[in-house]
């Protein structure tokens, strides 16, 4: 899939409202680009141009395709004149069309997202996971760094897991690493974040997982962190082929810019009264945010007999399929913990051989070993995720 990041020209707070609403509701992940041009370092794939004001529009769109000739342009009329269309047009508007959003909106992003893949077939395209959880403890911190480690041993790809949380990430810690630098830094020092910087900032696993660590200020990153959130991990996209984000599990400012770019969002739930009634708030409000509720895919940890509460009640109450299960162990997972070790590089236990077969899944691989972590009631299986 591929990820398109978007600039939305207009002086209309409530126009760049609807529009960033509309651009994130689809199937295709967009990141937004704030119109002051930050680091520098990211171009747009796709600029919409608020229309309802022609004469501005024209000359906005001249400018945009003069300034990048490969970029999609959407010009947003109020009214539709043939006119008008071919002036758009021959300014440089790929798509034309008509405030506010409908129906074709999203047919026009999915032929830029086509373009766009087609214009730069070599340029590589991370796929994005982001773990967000239920509630405190359900587990997201030792899903998100396992998956992690498998993904970059299996892939032998770039891959990278940023830490969100605020002020406690574990990711370090959980991977017996310390970084110099952390999440807070590559916010603080945006300005000059590019390639080279970002490098300076992460830490490398021996499994060849990189590690941008969390920070370890309480209160950052914030609400107002935002946009920095969503500028990093943009750039993290560019350059790894995997980005694994250990989103926490209270909806922030930050971990909301992680879903929005997520190409999956995976939500850690536990199978207790609590984690469930979380995690169906949670998945309204994901709706609500306008984050693609296609891309949520429930994950169950600490999965064993006897069920607090039996898997097919969860599905029925969340209202989708558990894409996966982890069973309880706790011994092996504070003893991976407690050593600093992830789970694949202690052994083959059940645990390890759940991880090995979700990563697989991730990465459309064959699974080897007999598959004991996947279910599901509803009978919504599925082998190859899109993540
Ligand atoms: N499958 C499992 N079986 C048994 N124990 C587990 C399992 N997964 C996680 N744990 C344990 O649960 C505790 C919390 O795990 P973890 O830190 O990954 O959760 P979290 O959701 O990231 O927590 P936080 O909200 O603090 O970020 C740890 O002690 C961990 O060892
Ligand atoms: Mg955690």
């Amino acid at each position: 899939m591929a990820l398109l990041t978007a600039l939305i020209l207009t002086d209309d707070d409530a126009f760049r409202a609807q529009t960033g609403d509309a651009l994130r509701s689809g199937t295709v992940p967009v990141t937004m680009l704030d119109e002051r041009p930050a680091a520098g370092v990211v171009q747009p794939d796709l600029i919409l141009v608020d229309g309802r004001e022609e004469s501005q529009a024209l000359a906005a769109i001249e400018r945009a395709r003069a300034g990048a000739p490969a970029v999609s342009i959407f010009m947003i009329a109020r009214t539709v004149t043939p006119d008008l269309i071919l002036q758009s047009m021959r300014a440089g508007a790929n798509e034309f069309l008509t405030w506010p959003p409908d129906a074709t909106f999203q047919e026009a992003i999915a032929r830029a997202a086509a373009r766009r893949t087609s214009l730069s077939p070599a340029r590589p395209r991370a796929t994005t996971a982001a773990f967000l959880g239920a509630k405190g403890g359900a587990g997201t911190t030792t899903v998100a760094v396992n998956s992690a480690v498998e993904i970059a041993r299996l892939s032998r790809r770039p891959t990278v897991i940023v830490d969100l949380k605020a002020g406690m990430g574990e990711v370090t810690l959980f991977l017996g690493v310390r970084g110099r630098y952390t999440v807070f830094d590559a916010i603080e020092n945006l300005h000059r974040l590019d390639v080279e910087f970002l490098r300076e900032l992460v830490v490398k696993h021996k499994s060849g997982l990189e590690i941008l660590a969390g920070s370890d200020h309480f209160e950052r990153p914030a609400s107002s962190d935002s946009p920095a959130v969503e500028q990093i991990l943009r750039l993290l996209t560019q350059q790894y082929e995997h980005v694994v984000i250990d989103a926490g599990n209270q909806l922030t400012g930050s971990s909301t810019a992680a879903l929005y770019l997520a190409d999956t969002i995976y939500l850690v739930t536990n199978p207790d009264v609590p984690s469930v009634r979380n995690a169906q708030r949670l998945l309204d409000r994901i709706g609500q945010l306008g984050a693609c509720a296609d891309r949520v895919r429930v994950l169950l940890n600490r999965a064993s007999e006897p069920y607090p509460i039996p898997p097919d009640q969860i599905e029925s109450a969340l209202g989708r399929p558990i894409h996966h299960m982890f069973r309880s162990d706790y011994r092996t997972v504070s003893t991976a913990l407690n050593s600093g070790v992830p789970l694949s590089m202690t052994g083959n236990t059940e645990l390890s051989a759940q991880f090995d077969s979700f990563t697989r899944g991730m990465l459309e691989l064959p699974v080897e070993a007999p598959e004991s972590g996947r279910r599901g009631a509803l009978g919504l299986q599925r082998l190859a995720s899109i993540w």
